[in-house]
């Protein structure tokens, strides 16, 4: 099993990044292979370079080739104005028509200081990438509320066990054969 993770946020020391970092080390400690990609370097999405026949940009095709050789994607993302970050969005894009995303599972979690932990964003990533024929598995998608209060501060590490019984399940579900 290989899960591929994807976080909206490129900040430093994001919260949905320490979430990401804590799902990866409980799935690793599964047995499950996990790898991150990086999508804060891909250009923006333009049909022109998307037709047939056309060769994607490298950080596109490396994208591409990752979600093709995962067996799961997790996606990790904060909510910006109710709604999905750039940068993941423009990600998701670059994948519509190149097809990786059909049947493969995929969960959504939102994370932020909000108690509503980015339902905007989780409904409308869910919505996306139903559209895109992945298998959204709801049981493995989260949205976590006042996250700040649920991370340590200055490690990232989740000091909710409630939140990492949560995790766990949802990784559980993401892989269920
Ligand atoms: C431009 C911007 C818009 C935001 N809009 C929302 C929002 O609509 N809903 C929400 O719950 N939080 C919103 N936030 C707060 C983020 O949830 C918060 O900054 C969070 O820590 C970002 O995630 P990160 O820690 O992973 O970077 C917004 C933050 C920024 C910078």
């Amino acid at each position: 099993m290989r899960i591929l993770t994807l976080s909206g946020s490129l900040r430093a020391r994001s919260t949905n990044g320490a979430l990401l970092h804590a799902a990866g080390s409980l799935a690793t400690a599964e047995g499950t292979a996990v790898t991150t990609a990086d999508i804060g370097g891909l250009p923006h999405f333009n049909p022109d370079l998307d037709g047939e026949g056309a060769v994607p940009p490298a950080p596109v095709a490396a994208l591409r080739k990752s979600v093709a050789e995962a067996d799961a994607v997790l996606i990790v993302s904060p909510e910006y104005a109710h709604g999905v970050p750039g940068v993941l969005k423009n990600a998701l894009d670059w994948l519509v028509s190149s097809g990786e995303f059909i049947d493969r599972r995929v969960a959504v979690i939102t994370a932020s200081p909000n108690p509503a932990g980015g339902d905007y964003a989780n409904t409308q990533l869910r919505e996306t990438l139903r559209m895109m024929t992945g298998t959204v598995i709801d049981e493995a998608c989260l949205m976590v509320g006042t996250v700040g209060a649920r991370l340590d501060r200055d490690t990232g590490e989740i000091t909710d066990p409630d939140l990492t019984t949560q995790l766990k399940a949802a990784l559980k579900a993401l892989t269920a054969p």
